[in-house]
């Protein structure tokens, strides 16, 4: 039995996570459709269900075109992956600025509503989608330093339950992964200013998964296959702890 292709928009697409995400649902033989501010690491991707636009997912405007191209296009989105993000180098809370508060929300949290406000009325339309984010286990066991950071996985998280309870009688699934620490150039920007990268990885990060690894790309795209499948049907609201056990 052959199933139609799904249609996957993925933000964050050059992301070590967001490259992987796309890498599974291609092998899927989904259409997948991949959002970033820069698709350069995208370049050595081609597949002709593949299809890389470079954009700031911050541009209501243009995130809204190309959510109606894409439904010109293909007929309908199923599935929206928000695997895009910035970190947070640890600073006590005295020193980060405001500005870095602002972008580190806009980034991580505005433009979950950016991309949840352009796709849910076609969602509704079909009533069905299944929307994932990647938030982090940092929302529920934190790291000193990393405030800003942790509080836009709050929301996101929050933001996640209440679009999941709100879309739920339009049979539109909202869901969270939380990963651990993951092996992704994202991975360093975490340490303190003038700590030695490298090291942090392993005395911080690796030492804190009690499954004794950092996270792969390819769990978390695992994960987000489940989330985005029908196997999921009845799945939504929750959380999805991919982390190794550094949450325990
Ligand atoms: N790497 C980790 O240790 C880790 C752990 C927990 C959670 N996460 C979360 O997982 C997600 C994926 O992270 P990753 O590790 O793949 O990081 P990454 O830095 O490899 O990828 C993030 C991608 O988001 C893109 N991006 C940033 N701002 C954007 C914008 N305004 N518009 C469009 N694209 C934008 C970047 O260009 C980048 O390609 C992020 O939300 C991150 O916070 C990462």
């Amino acid at each position: 039995m052959t199933t139609e292709p799904k249609v996957i928009v993925v933000t964050g697409a050059g992301g070590g996570m967001g490259k992987a995400i796309m890498e599974e649902q291609l092998k899927q033989g989904n259409l997948v459709i991949g959002l970033d501010v820069s698709v350069k690491a995208l370049s050595n991707l081609t597949h002709d269900s593949l299809q890389c636009l470079e954009v700031n997912v911050l541009q209501e405007e243009r995130v809204n075109d190309i959510f109606q191209q894409i439904v010109d296009k293909y007929g309908r989105i199923d599935g929206l992956v928000n695997a895009l993000g910035i970190a947070q180098a640890a600073t006590p809370i005295e020193q980060v600025t405001m500005d870095e508060w602002n972008r580190l929300m806009d980034v991580n949290v505005k433009s979950l509503f950016i991309t949840a406000k352009a796709v849910v009325p076609f969602m509704k339309k079909q009533q069905k989608g299944s929307i994932v984010t990647i938030a982090s286990i940092s929302a529920v066991r934190p790291r000193p330093g990393l405030q800003a950071y942790i509080a836009s996985k709050g929301a996101a998280e929050s933001f996640t339950r209440g679009l999941a309870i709100e879309l739920a009688p339009n049979q539109i699934r909202v869901n969270t992964i939380h990963p651990g620490p993951a092996d992704t150039q994202m991975l360093g920007q975490f340490a303190a200013q003038g700590a030695d990268v490298e090291q942090t990885k392993q005395s911080v990060f690796v030492q804190s998964v009690p499954l004794g690894r950092l996270v792969k790309p390819s769990d978390i795209a695992g994960a987000v296959s489940y989330l985005l499948s029908d196997a999921a049907s009845m799945v939504t609201g929750t959380t999805l702890h991919v982390d190794g056990g550094r949450g325990l």
